[in-house]
C-alpha cells in the first residue's frame, strides 16, 4: 500500500494539479483536505473535484468558529495591521489549517502533508514553520515549488490529465479569502503607479458608487469582543459576515500596500477587508476612552509585534503566547459601545461610551461643574518643566548650535 499525503487542497488550478502529480511523482495516495475559513464555496463540489481526480479520499472541515475565537478575535484585541495597513487576513488562516491539517495527517496515518504554494510567497513560510512546530516527524511536499511549471505549463498538464481547469483561471488575479478579508494579487496590480482596477474588487463598491446617504451602527463590545450589532446580540461569525456586508455597501476596507514579504520581496498588495477595517477602527476608540495612556502607548508597541509575528509565520512560538496574555490581560475593561457612521469609503466613529470609561466630564468640562483644581497646575509645571529650564540655562541658549541657531544672524543680533 502506498504511504499517504495529506493536502490542503482550495479546488483551484495548482492544488488540482498537485493530486495528480504527488501521485505521478511521489507515488503517494492523496487525502485532500479543504478548509473552511469562511471563503464561501461550493464545498462538497470541491469535494466531489478532488475524488474525480483521484483523491483517496476528501474531507471539508468547518473552522469558522476556531478561526474567530482564537485567530480573529485576539487579532481583534491587538489591533494587529501589518505595517499599519493589512489586517492580516489570509495570514491568520495558515497557522490554524497548518494544525488542522496535521491532526487529520496523525488521524489518517500519513507521512507528508502538501500545501501549493510556490517558492516566493510568505504562506510557505508559514505553512513550514507552522507544521515543523507541530509535527516535526511530518515530511512537507510543495509541488508548485518544486516542478517548475509555468502557469500555461500547468493549464496543460491539468488538460493532458484530464483535470478540469476551474473559471477562476481566467480572472487576471490571485485571490484568497476568509472571513477577515480578500487579498487580491498578479495582473495589472503588479504595476504599483496603476490604480487598481474595479473587476478586482468584489466585497466592496467604490466610494463614489456607495449610496449617498451615510449609515449609523452601533457595535458593542465586551473585554474586547464585539458581541453585538445595532443592539442585537449575534455570534462572531455571523457578526463579521453581516459587518462585511454593511461596510462593503459603503465602499470600506479597501487597501493598496506595498508590503515587505518575509521572503525579502516588496510586493504590491489588494486587500478587501470591510468588517477587519471598522471593527479594529471602533476597538480602537473604545480602547482610547477605557486605558489610560500608558496603556495604550504599551499596548500600540505589542500589536505592531504581534502584526510581525503572525505575518512572519511565528504564531506557535512562545512569544505569540506572551504577547497575546498581555493583549488579553489590557482587555479586561474594553467593554462599552461605540457609534459608527459609514459613508462613501469611511467609516468614521461618532460616538463611544462605557461603564468603565476613563473619561470624566466634571475633569474635562470648560462649563459649569468643573472640579478640575486648576490651581494645581501651577506647582505641576514647575516642576514638570524643571529640567528643561534647567538645561536650557546651561547649554542651550548660550551654545552656538542650540535652539536659536536656526534664525538668521541678523535675528540673533537683535536678541
Ligand atoms: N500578502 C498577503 C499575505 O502574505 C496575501 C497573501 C495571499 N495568498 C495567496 N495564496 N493568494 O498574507
Amino acid at each position: 500500500m502506498a504511504e499517504k499525503v495529506v493536502l490542503a487542497y482550495s479546488g483551484g488550478l495548482d492544488t488540482s494539479v498537485a493530486i495528480k502529480w504527488l501521485q505521478k511523482n511521489y507515488k503517494l495516495d492523496v487525502i485532500a483536505v479543504n478548509i473552511d475559513v469562511g471563503n464561501e464555496k461550493d464545498f462538497s463540489a470541491v469535494r466531489q473535484k478532488a475524488l474525480d481526480i483521484g483523491a483517496i479520499k476528501a474531507e471539508v472541515v468547518d473552522a469558522k468558529e476556531l478561526f474567530v475565537k482564537y485567530f480573529i478575535f485576539p487579532a481583534l484585541q491587538a489591533n494587529a495591521l501589518y505595517e499599519g495597513q493589512y489586517p492580516l487576513a489570509t495570514a491568520l488562516t495558515r497557522p490554524l489549517m497548518a494544525k488542522l491539517m496535521v491532526d487529520v495527517a496523525i488521524e489518517e496515518g500519513a507521512s507528508a502533508i502538501a500545501h501549493g504554494c510556490t517558492g516566493k510567497g510568505n504562506d510557505q513560510v508559514r505553512f513550514d514553520v507552522s507544521i515543523n512546530a507541530l509535527a516535526p516527524e511530518m515530511k512537507i511536499i510543495a509541488p508548485a515549488r518544486e516542478w517548475g511549471m509555468t502557469r500555461e505549463e500547468t493549464i496543460a498538464y491539468a488538460k493532458s490529465h484530464n483535470i478540469p481547469i476551474p473559471v477562476t483561471v481566467s480572472s487576471p488575479y490571485s485571490i484568497d479569502e476568509c472571513l477577515w478579508g480578500k487579498s487580491i494579487e498578479c495582473g495589472a496590480l503588479e504595476d504599483p503607479w496603476a490604480e487598481p482596477p474595479e473587476d478586482a474588487f468584489t466585497w466592496t463598491v467604490s466610494a463614489d458608487r456607495a449610496p449617498d446617504k451615510p449609515q449609523y451602527i452601533e457595535i458593542e463590545f465586551q473585554e474586547g469582543i464585539p458581541v453585538s450589532l445595532d443592539g442585537q446580540a449575534l455570534d462572531g461569525i455571523t457578526l463579521i459576515s453581516r459587518l462585511n456586508e454593511i461596510a462593503g455597501k459603503h465602499g470600506i476596507g479597501r487597501i493598496d500596500h506595498i508590503e515587505n514579504r518575509v521572503v525579502g520581496i516588496k510586493s504590491r498588495e489588494i486587500y478587501e477587508a470591510p468588517a477587519a477595517v471598522t471593527l479594529i477602527q471602533a476597538h480602537q476608540a473604545l480602547e482610547s476612552m477605557t486605558l489610560s495612556k500608558d496603556q495604550l502607548r504599551f499596548k500600540q508597541k505589542v500589536a505592531q509585534e504581534y502584526a510581525d509575528l503572525i505575518y512572519n509565520g511565528l504564531w506557535f512560538s512562545q512569544l505569540n503566547q506572551d504577547l497575546s496574555a498581555y493583549v488579553l490581560s489590557s482587555q479586561r475593561y474594553v467593554t462599552g459601545t461605540v457609534r459608527m457612521k459609514l459613508y462613501k469609503g469611511h467609516a468614521s466613529v461618532v460616538g463611544r461610551k462605557s461603564p468603565t470609561s476613563l473619561y470624566n466630564l466634571s475633569l474635562a468640562t470648560y462649563d459649569v461643574g468643573d472640579r478640575f483644581d486648576q490651581s494645581a497646575s501651577n506647582g505641576f509645571i514647575k516642576l514638570w518643566g524643571l529640567p528643561v529650564k534647567t538645561q536650557a540655562q546651561v547649554q542651550l541658549l548660550g551654545g552656538k548650535e542650540g535652539p536659536l541657531s536656526i534664525m538668521s544672524p541678523e535675528e540673533k543680533k537683535e536678541d
